[in-house]
């Protein structure tokens, strides 16, 4: 017997610390989804909120591609998938592909920070999502060139992540083991001392 869907939505929460948003410890990425369909309006409200993230020169360099299962744009992101991702990405009703410009518009100069600030709009996206009661999951596991060709996506743009998005599902609906022990898994992440310093590897005191 696998833990039901609530059951891991609970496990995979992290400890709740005083005066942190418990949005950024309840948001996690599962592999499976529900078939229920994501509204338009609720698509919307999460690159609403990527729209507000910060960027270099406020060049917001990010675009994103929406496919919606059944849709042309949706098959163009899937077939890049990879074949571990395609295994359960499959069950997700949308599918976004992330891409990054990567010159300045006010002076065509390189735009070193272009992935990052595509990065920060897709974490904000992430933490929209899971406010509203959906899921994501970001995926690297895809061929790039595949994904620019089926979209024609210009060379001056980086492509990103995939990113699943929709509704928690049951893990027992992946059908397959290592999928179901994965999602059921609990979150690990390093402590602070390993990734805030006050000289290179050496731990801030917070
Ligand atoms: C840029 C990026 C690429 C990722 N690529 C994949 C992937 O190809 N396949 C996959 O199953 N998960 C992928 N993940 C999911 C990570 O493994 C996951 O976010 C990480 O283990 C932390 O788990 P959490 O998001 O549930 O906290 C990716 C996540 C990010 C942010």
């Amino acid at each position: 017997m696998t833990l039901s869907a609530s059951e891991v939505h609970a496990l995979k929460k992290a400890p709740a610390v005083e005066g942190v948003l418990p949005l950024f410890h309840e948001r996690w990425s599962p592999r499976s989804f529900t078939d229920r369909d994501v509204s338009p309006a609720l698509l919307a409200k999460v690159f609403e909120a990527a729209r507000w993230a910060a960027s270099s020169f406020n060049e917001q360099p990010w675009r994103f591609l929406v496919g919606r299962r059944g849709d042309s744009a949706y098959q163009k992101i899937f077939a890049s998938l990879g074949e571990f991702n395609q295994k359960w990405a499959r069950s997700a009703p949308v599918l976004i592909l992330g891409a990054a410009k990567t010159k300045f518009s006010h002076n065509s100069a390189e735009n070193r920070h272009a992935l990052y600030d595509l990065g920060a709009a897709a974490a904000v996206l992430t933490l929209q999502a899971a406010a509203l009661g959906l899921t994501t999951h970001q995926m690297a596991g895809f061929d790039h060139e595949a994904a620019r060709k089926a979209f024609g996506i210009p060379e001056e743009y980086a492509i990103g992540s995939v990113m699943a998005l929709g509704y928690q599902g049951e893990p027992a609906a992946l059908g397959d083991e290592t999928l179901i022990a994965r999602e059921t898994a609990a979150r690990t992440r390093k402590p602070l001392s390993e990734i805030v310093f006050k000289e290179w590897g050496e731990a801030a005191k917070l």
